[in-house]
């Protein structure tokens, strides 16, 4: 047997490694949002949507989260260049793309939540399959990719908690709104009428911020 051959990744500065201060999250309580009405439990006011980068967040997360994510739900950037507004995905990894873009052309999808969106949203059917494979009622998802933020509206809509990230204004624009009329009861697209959501929880909106005195 010959000896196997390694390929390393290298750059200058690699092992200068930085180590990213210790974060926190804070709560805009203007922004989160709740209905008394609830349709599966307590649980579904657990849920986190934060505005800010994933890799602080995850940080953030660590000490309270770690081990109790039941589903990790991946979908970064690919290089379609035309998903949204708000960021320039020409600049992201051209590698991704040939995984993703299948999903992306899952049937007619575009106008679910209620927001339009180009070709980037994945369809709520595709996720709810993956979610009703990997994880049970009162479980908690993880989308530190939100992007459109169908990972949460159909966790949601699944009796699941999540947590989602993003750092576009998108997650203004589209999240919160989408979410919104997924909280009301409002939004009749997507996987609604099969899991026969109605309406009910909420979701805390959090900043990633640095602790302080560090
Ligand atoms: C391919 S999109 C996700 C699409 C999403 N699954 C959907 O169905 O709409 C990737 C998203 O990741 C976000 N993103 C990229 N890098 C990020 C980072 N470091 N922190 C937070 N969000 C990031 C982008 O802004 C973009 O919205």
């Amino acid at each position: 047997m010959g000896k196997k051959r390694q390929i390393e990744l290298t750059w200058i500065g690699k092992e200068n490694r930085l180590k990213p201060p210790p974060q926190t999250l804070v709560e805009y309580p203007a922004v989160s949002y709740h209905v008394e009405t609830r349709a599966s439990g307590d649980s579904l006011r657990d849920n986190k949507l934060i505005f800010g980068d994933n890799l602080l967040t995850l940080k953030a997360l660590e000490q309270e989260h770690a081990g109790k994510v039941k589903c990790v739900y991946i979908d970064p950037p690919y290089n379609t260049g035309n998903a949204f507004e708000h960021y320039d995905e020409s600049k992201e990894i051209r590698a991704n793309r040939k995984f993703l873009r299948p999903a992306a052309q899952f049937g007619n999808f575009r106008g679910e939540g209620g927001v339009d969106f180009r070709s980037g949203k994945k369809p709520e059917k595709l996720l709810a399959i993956i979610l009703r494979h990997f994880s049970d009622p009162g479980d908690l998802v993880l989308d530190c990719f939100a992007g459109s933020g169908t990972t949460g509206a159909v966790a949601h809509k699944m009796g699941r908690r999540w947590i989602m990230v993003e750092h576009g204004e998108h997650c203004h624009t589209h999240i919160i709104p989408r979410l919104k009329k997924v909280i009301d009861g409002a939004d009749k697209s997507g996987i609604t009428k099969c899991v026969n959501w109605q309406r009910g929880g909420g979701f805390h909106y959090y900043h990633v911020g640095f602790l302080q005195n560090h």
